[in-house]
């Protein structure tokens, strides 16, 4: 038996004029998953969610939910909840009147809909504020009321671009935990769209990574961050310290990378992708590199390990993130607090870090 989705884009491509904004767009959204759409600023995310919607017809593939094809099919008929990075309440309605709009459209009774209302108003913990104007309530309580009205008719899917990007940041925290609290105990099918990656990783069992209206990467937060599939991903999602490299050797197990500069990196073959030709770039995250204090001279460079001059310490709550330059380049660390290491601008220090931990990629492709 084939497996059934939710949702389900196949080959989808749009274009504005002669410019292919969406190319080759291929997913499939199991019941209750939550996935997220993930890239810089004009990649596609929106115009993606709005072929979803119903706004937008794609110039090529197929688009189902629920397994019915949905090309041709009026947003009001898809069966839908949206929410937006604006706040999309009608100002002239009371918030119970904008969470009942789309019940009423549906012709429910009069008596189903405000039990419906309340019940929704209690999830997202503003029953006391049915009786308000859109513009008494702060923008955190309205992107809430807006969560409330896409949920209350109970859709199959849940769309909702960038609905937290209007807040603050300590905001956009408490709200990401509801809305992951809520799409967790409704376990609604959920399109979350987001320039964040933070929010993403927090919010997602999956992560779309786009980049210029194509897939780089479909994979869990996890997978996205340890295991980033191109350069673009390892550069987009967490803090990457990179290396123009040279393979210099290839053994069973290692690749043998060297920089102009004479930093010498390992990296793991397992499990990666082959290399072809010389040139490649070689990546290692800023937690996978210890740091300590030299006293004397440095010996010379040897394999995962360099010697530089701390030139920025910045403390960041639970930890520290020091720029160190070596042969000069400059290379971010981020360790745990460790009293004993007196980590200030000027200081002599050796980094180092393991093969396994070092992700190389061919050249061309950075
Ligand atoms: N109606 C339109 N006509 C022409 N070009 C458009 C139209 N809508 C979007 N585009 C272009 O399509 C590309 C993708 O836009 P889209 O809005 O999907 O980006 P996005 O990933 O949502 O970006 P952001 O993070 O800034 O919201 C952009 O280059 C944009 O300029
Ligand atoms: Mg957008």
């Amino acid at each position: 038996m084939t497996k059934e989705y939710d949702v389900e884009l196949h080959q989808i491509r749009k274009c504005f004029g002669s410019t292919v904004v969406v190319d080759d767009f291929n997913l499939q959204v199991e019941r209750g998953e939550c996935v997220t759409f993930l890239g810089p600023s004009g990649c596609g995310k929106t115009t993606t969610l709005n072929m979803l919607a119903g706004f937008l017809e794609p110039d090529g593939g197929t688009l189902t939910i629920k397994g019915k094809p949905m090309n041709g099919v009026p947003s009001n008929k898809r069966d839908l909840g949206m929410v937006f990075q604006t706040y999309s309440l009608f100002p002239h309605m009371t918030v119970a009147e904008n969470v009942a709009y789309g019940l009423k459209l549906r012709k429910i009774p009069k008596s189903e809909i405000a039990a419906r209302v309340n019940k929704v108003l209690e999830l997202v913990k503003l029953p006391h504020l049915a009786d308000r104007y859109p513009k008494q309530l702060s923008g955190g309580q309205r992107q809430r009321i807006a969560i409330a009205r896409a949920l209350v008719t109970e859709p199959s899917v849940l769309l909702l671009d960038e609905p937290l990007s209007n807040l603050d940041a300590k905001l956009r925290e408490e709200l990401r935990e509801e809305m992951k609290r809520l799409q967790q105990e409704l376990k609604v099918t959920t399109i979350f769209v987001t320039h964040d990656q933070e929010e993403a990783m927090y919010m997602s069992d999956r992560i779309v990574v786009l980049d210029h209206g194509r897939v780089e990467q479909i994979g869990t937060p996890e997978e996205i961050y340890q295991r980033p599939a191109s350069p673009f991903v390892h550069e987009f999602v967490g803090k990457s310290n990179r290396f123009q490299v040279k393979l210099a050797a290839t053994d069973e197990h290692l690749w043998h990378f060297a920089t102009k500069e004479g930093i010498l990196l390992q990296a793991d073959r397992h499990s990666r992708q082959e290399l072809t030709g010389d040139a490649a770039v070689a990546y290692v995250r800023p937690e996978h590199i210890v740091i300590q204090e030299v006293v004397g001279d440095a010996p010379p460079p040897s394999m995962n390990t360099v010697f530089g001059i701390v030139r920025l310490v910045s403390f960041l709550g639970s930890i520290v993130e020091v720029i160190v330059e070596c042969h000069g380049q400059l290379i971010t660390v981020r360790t745990g607090i460790a009293p004993h290491l007196h980590l200030v601008e000027n200081k002599f220090v050796q980094l180092s870090w393991d093969s396994q931990h070092v992700s190389a990629f061919p050249a061309k492709e950075a």
